[in-house]
């Protein structure tokens, strides 16, 4: 991608993202929410984000395939090959953190990445509240509101701070659990943010050294995960393999000794 081709790209997505950050802002006191599954909420203003992201991508770059949480998604079951077939493909969560909106506990964020066939190539985070925007773009780094940013140097699982996301419906004596119970007695702390794509900002801005899941969608990690490799982070899955975009696991940390502890702690039974 040339130089050209990602500043068009970065400065479409830079508005897009604020628009829908400003709409997250504006209608956070007047909104109304269901439940799309158990304990899985959505308000009419996820849809609406979703519509202007979605409009003013569309607009610049109508060639362009789409994959955003709300709706218009594409017919398949398997995400990860439709994606790699896209020479260019946005996939956006306008609200990550839907809870936390609910709630009004002022911590979730707008997504939005672009992948070209099957590889991330930008990614941008933006947290309104604090207005903070994470950009990346593959193979130049990430900023934070322009500022280059790196993940930290924590090797030691003793002085890491680690976040963790658990599926909404989280049961007794499963993997989650006994992860989460290993990792707290090894960890220095852990924290559950409720937003995956802010927890992956935090670690690509050296704020948290690990962050882990199981059951991650493409659009709450699609950005998140250039942010951290381009910070100089690992993002594996769980067991250490590849890390895919349709597969729901997802292992990210700082530094590569620290991955492999951690790693080591979750296989041990
Ligand atoms: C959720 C958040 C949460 C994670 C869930 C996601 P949403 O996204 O990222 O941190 O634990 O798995 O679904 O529903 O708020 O966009
Ligand atoms: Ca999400
Ligand atoms: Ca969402």
């Amino acid at each position: 991608m040339s130089s050209h081709e990602v500043s068009q790209y970065e400065e479409v997505a830079s508005k897009a993202i604020h628009q829908a950050g400003q709409l997250l802002l504006d209608r956070s006191s007047h909104f109304t929410t269901r439940e799309k599954g158990p304990k899985d909420l959505v308000t009419d203003v996820d849809l609406a984000a979703q519509q202007v992201i979605e409009q003013t991508i569309k607009s610049a770059f109508p060639d362009h395939a789409f994959l955003g949480e709300e709706g218009n998604r594409p017919p398949t079951d398997g995400e990860s090959s439709w994606i790699a077939a896209q020479e260019n493909c946005w996939i956006v969560d306008p609200l990550d953190g839907t809870t936390n909106y609910v709630h009004q506990l002022p911590f979730f964020s707008v997504s939005i990445a672009l992948w070209q066939h099957g590889l991330p190539r930008l990614g941008l985070v933006l947290d309104p509240v604090r207005e903070e925007l994470f950009c990346a773009s593959a193979g130049n780094g990430v900023t934070l509101n322009g500022d280059e940013i790196s993940v930290s140097t924590t090797s030691e699982l003793s002085q890491a701070l680690g976040a963790v996301s658990f599926p909404a419906n989280i049961e007794d004596e499963t993997d989650e659990v006994s992860r989460f119970a290993k990792a707290i007695q090894h960890c220095r702390s852990l924290r559950r943010i409720g937003s995956a794509a802010l927890n992956l900002s935090y670690l690509a801005a050296g704020r948290l050294d690990a962050y882990w899941a199981s059951s991650v969608k493409p659009w709450d990690v699609a950005a998140g995960i250039l942010l951290v490799q381009e910070a100089g982070g690992q993002v594996t899955a769980i067991d250490g393999g590849d890390f895919q975009i349709d597969a729901p696991v997802i292992m990210a940390t700082a530094t590569a000794p620290l991955h492999a502890s951690l790693l080591e702690l979750f296989r041990a039974s």
